[in-house]
């Protein structure tokens, strides 16, 4: 989906942390935002800076463009009602971000309390309003008969356990399951997706002890999640998507397709296969980078950057998978990135711009 001026989203826990970048950057395209957080001081906050973004887009509309509703996203009915006032002022709903989280502080296995102000409030919290805000979220969308992208916000914790806190790896590894079963709601034009970060710092991962930080490398940057978040709303290949990030390999969807080659069921009832994996030790990754030409200039170096690029499988009919393996510079390749090859003049080849740079390369074919 591409985001553009009067879209709208609405994004529980969206006055601090990671919501509040998320609404900020939705903002900065013009989108019309509902904050819901229960926290009113920053909530109103973040509603007033979305407002001011959203000056430079749009003049008087006779409706705020953001909004804040206080909300207890645990409470059944409190998070209809803030959905209905979101539809309400904006008339639809193109995103919506279940972003409010919480840790639960004390171990489940030393807990004598009925965990009503803990663990079962987490769980509340952290996953039942997740599934409440994607039902509520999902029926809006699906009435309207307009697409709608659904974020979950998950966690690294939702893929593998963090043992100091059982119910929070627990909710989110819940989140995760559950966003990735809603993946057929795509043929009703709803794509939902989760957003798996590893330590982002927000006041919930100042609480974390940061030797656990550091052994992982350290905070991701806030724009790197926001991207994260950006890029599963863009693709609309994406449904049912898990976005993993981390400060160690940056932004990889889980399971691999190799992992889920383990245990997809191939139920279709059609003889015809896309492609047919004939070395099937081949690992196919999910990423590749490659040499990009941005801009034209015989110093290769300057000439250059390195792109990260998610390779998009299955490969097509009558296409091969070609691994280019770069084994120097030479003139072919200096000439090239200063544009030489090209004919026409200087402006139609910068217009070129940014292309794919090689010549002095090793060509192997991967995969038909
Ligand atoms: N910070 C991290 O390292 C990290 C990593 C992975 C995932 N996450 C997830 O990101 C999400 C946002 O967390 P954050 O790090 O930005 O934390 P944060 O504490 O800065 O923000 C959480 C927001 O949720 C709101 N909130 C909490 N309970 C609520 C409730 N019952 N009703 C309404 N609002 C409520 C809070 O008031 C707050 O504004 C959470 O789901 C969290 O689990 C965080």
């Amino acid at each position: 989906m591409e985001l553009k001026p009067g879209m709208s989203a609405l994004v529980t826990g969206g006055a601090s942390g990671i919501g509040k970048a998320l609404c900020i950057a939705f903002a900065q395209k013009g989108l019309f935002v509902t904050v819901v957080d229960f926290s009113e001081q920053n909530g109103r906050e973040v509603t007033s800076l979305v407002q001011k973004e959203n000056r430079k887009f749009h003049g008087d509309l006779g409706v705020p463009s953001a909004i804040f509703v206080k909300c207890d996203v645990s409470i059944e009915g409190d998070l209809a009602a803030a959905f209905a006032k979101h539809v309400d002022t904006y008339g639809g709903l193109d995103i919506c971000i279940n972003c409010a989280g919480i840790a639960n502080k004390t171990l489940v296995y030393y807990d004598t309390s009925d965990g009503t102000r803990t663990w079962r409030h987490a769980i509340n919290v952290n996953f039942v309003a997740v599934i409440d805000g994607t039902r509520i979220a999902s029926q809006i969308m699906r009435s309207r008969k307009k697409p709608g992208v659904i974020i979950n916000i998950g966690s690294a914790a939702g893929l593998y356990p963090m043992f100091a806190d059982p119910i929070y790896t627990g909710t989110k590894g819940g989140v995760v399951m559950f966003t990735r079963s809603l993946a057929p709601l795509k043929r009703h034009g709803v794509r939902v997706n989760v957003l798996c970060p590893e330590f982002v710092q927000t006041n919930m991962a100042e609480q974390i002890n940061q030797k656990i930080v550091h052994a992982t490398g350290g905070f991701l940057k806030m724009e790197e999640v926001v991207n994260g978040a950006f890029e599963l709303i863009k693709d609309e290949s994406k449904a049912g998507a898990c976005l993993w990030i981390t400060k160690r390999r940056g932004m990889e969807y889980w399971p691999s397709a190799e992992e889920q080659r383990k245990y997809l069921l191939n139920y279709t009832k059609s003889k015809r296969t896309v492609t047919k994996n004939v070395f099937p030790s081949i690992q196919t990754p999910e990423f590749y980078e490659k040499i990009v030409v941005h801009t034209l200039s015989h110093n290769f170096r300057n000439a250059t950057r390195l792109d990260r690029v998610r390779l998009r499988l299955p490969i097509e009919p009558q296409s091969a998978l070609v691994k280019i393996i770069y084994a120097g510079v030479n003139a072919s390749d200096v000439n090239f990135s200063s544009g030489r090859y090209f004919s026409g003049s200087a402006k139609e080849t910068a217009a070129r711009l940014p292309f794919d740079a090689g010549f002095e390369v090793i060509h192997s074919i991967t995969c038909l």
